[in-house]
Formats: C-alpha cells, sequence, structure tokens
C-alpha cells in the first residue's frame, strides 16, 4: 500500500475485511490506520487525501493481516476503553464489554465503603470502582495468575495499584465487603459454536464458559459467597450483584434466594437483556 491515501488504503483493506466475515470492517480500518499513522480517527476520515507514510502502511498491512485472522481489535491495538479507564488487554484476558458497566453503576448508586470484584480479568470493575468512588477499599480476586498480571499492570498505570488489592483465588479469607461484583464466566457450552471467531478463536475460554447450561460458575460461587457473608450478617446486610447471560437472571436469582439473599432486583442492558442480578438481605 505504499504511496496510497488514507482514502485508497482504508477502502483497500475494508473489502478484504469484509470478505473474511468481519461485523464492521470500515470502522475497525480506520481505527487500525489511526493507530498506524498515530492520528486520531476523526483527523484521519477528514483528511482522507493524506498520503500514507511507507513505515505506516507497513504497521497498517500487518494489523489488517492480523485481523483478517479474526483477531479482535483490542487484542492487535493492546487496549480497551472501559468508563474513564484505558485498559491494557491481551489474550490472558477477556476484553471488558460496556454491558459490565452496569455493575460499576450499580456500586456508584450503593455508595459502598468496600468492594470486592470476583473474577477481575483486566482490573476492569474493580479499577473503574476505584476510580469512581475514591474512598472506597477495593479488592479484587481471580484465579488466572496471567490475568492478575494484566490487572497488576493496569492498577500500576493508572495510578490505583495502591487502591486495588488483588489476590489469586476467589473469596479472600476473612473478607467484609459492603458489595460484592462478580463477572464469572457464564456462557454454555452449547453456545459456544455459534460465537464468533473473535471470541472463540482468541478469548480465554476459561474467562467464558461455565458447563452445560452456563451456570456452573455461578452454582459454587454463590452458597460459598453467602457463607463468607455470614460474620457480618448480624450488623449489616450482604449485597451481591453478578452479571449474567440471556435468559439466566431468574436462575441466578434463585440461588441467591437460597442462600439467604431476601431482595432480588435485575438491571437491564441496552438491548434489554437482564444482565445484572442483585441482591440484598441478611444471610444467616
Ligand atoms: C467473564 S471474565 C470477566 C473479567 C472482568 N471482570 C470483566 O468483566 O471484564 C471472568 C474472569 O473470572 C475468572 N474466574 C473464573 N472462575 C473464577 C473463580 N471461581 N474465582 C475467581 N475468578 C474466576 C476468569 O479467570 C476470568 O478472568
Amino acid at each position: 500500500m505504499t504511496g496510497s491515501s488514507v482514502r485508497e488504503a482504508l477502502d483497500a483493506s475494508v473489502d478484504a475485511l469484509r470478505a473474511a466475515g468481519v461485523d464492521d470492517p470500515r470502522l475497525d480500518a480506520e481505527l487500525l490506520l489511526g493507530e498506524a499513522m498515530g492520528r486520531e480517527r476523526s483527523a484521519l476520515i477528514a483528511d482522507g487525501g493524506a498520503e500514507v507514510p511507507a513505515s505506516a502502511a507497513r504497521a497498517f498491512g500487518e494489523m489488517v493481516r492480523r485481523r483478517l485472522r479474526r483477531e479482535p481489535v483490542a487484542y492487535i491495538l493492546g487496549r480497551k476503553g472501559f468508563r474513564n479507564l484505558e485498559l491494557m488487554v491481551d489474550r490472558r484476558v477477556l476484553i471488558p464489554r460496556p454491558e459490565t458497566e452496569l455493575l460499576v453503576e450499580l456500586a456508584l448508586e450503593l455508595q459502598p465503603a468496600s468492594v470486592l470484584d470476583v473474577g477481575t480479568g483486566s482490573g476492569a470493575i474493580a479499577l473503574a470502582v476505584a476510580d469512581e468512588l475514591p474512598t472506597c477499599a477495593v479488592t479484587a480476586t481471580d484465579t488466572s495468575p496471567g490475568a492478575l498480571e494484566v490487572a497488576r499492570a493496569n492498577a500500576k498505570r493508572l495510578g490505583l495499584a495502591d487502591r486495588v488489592r488483588l489476590l489469586e483465588g476467589t473469596l479472600p479469607e476473612g473478607g467484609e465487603f459492603d458489595l460484592v461484583l462478580a463477572n464469572l464466566p457464564y456462557v454454555p457450552e452449547r453456545d459456544w459454536p455459534a460465537l464468533q471467531p473473535e471470541v472463540t478463536q482468541w478469548e480465554p475460554r476459561e474467562a467464558l464458559l461455565a458447563g452445560p447450561d452456563g451456570l456452573d460458575a455461578y452454582r459454587s460461587f454463590i452458597p460459598d459467597c453467602g457463607r463468607a457473608f455470614r460474620p457480618i450478617a448480624a450488623t449489616t446486610s450482604a449485597a451481591l450483584a453478578v452479571e449474567v447471560g440471556e435468559g439466566q437472571a431468574e436462575a441466578v436469582g434463585m440461588l441467591m434466594r437460597e442462600v439467604g439473599f431476601e431482595r432480588i432486583e435485575t438491571r437491564r442492558d441496552l438491548a434489554g437483556i437482564e444482565r445484572v442480578v442483585f441482591g440484598t438481605g441478611t444471610v444467616v
């Protein structure tokens, strides 16, 4: 593509990306060329006649080749926006999704003094809560050492390392939290073949799959979480909010009721899907 204008470079790659089955080839091509040229996407589009320098053309060509193999744009760029933060991401972590911001919004409504984020991945929820609730003590866990490395690097880069305690595992010993948030794996095995290659070939399976009906992770986590709340049941109420997949809210609400959560609410995402199940109560 040496000697091409921005417009020509974009048009050529959009055709190739479309042929490879990419959902939004123009947006992706603009993001990748913007990265290669060190320019904002809007400035790039406004200046379609500008020549693409040779080094940028080579970098763009390499990024398009990666995208043709259906590698997600976020892994190619190495970053993803979430709330007010830019998080570094790679194949050790799930790419944070916009609907997960609902859990952060819930924390902002409740204004807890302490939060536990279980299955933190890139650190998205924990770091956003720490960023937006400056007095909240935040702890985050993950069973994946690779994910924790990414979360630690994000915490450091964002200047939040002294605000978020990151621990390997699920529930910290002796922890007492006003609010527990979790976005654990919830994809049913039967849905796996129909997912986009960006997910099935690139994102960590252990961050996504949770048995035949997608509820295995919550079936073991919610009772454990109920037990973890017991020491504080006499003095305060417990609050747990988890992200779920389409059609899972009722079953997950039942799991919460079984361990003693009395009031169960759900929150819908922008597509109208019940995405968050929120339980409160005194767990006994
Ligand atoms: C769906 S990803 C969510 C990542 C991040 N919280 C987000 O919303 O972008 C699930 C994460 O939970 C972790 N995980 C799975 N089972 C776990 C468990 N029992 N305890 C703690 N973490 C777990 C996985 O390693 C993965 O990082």
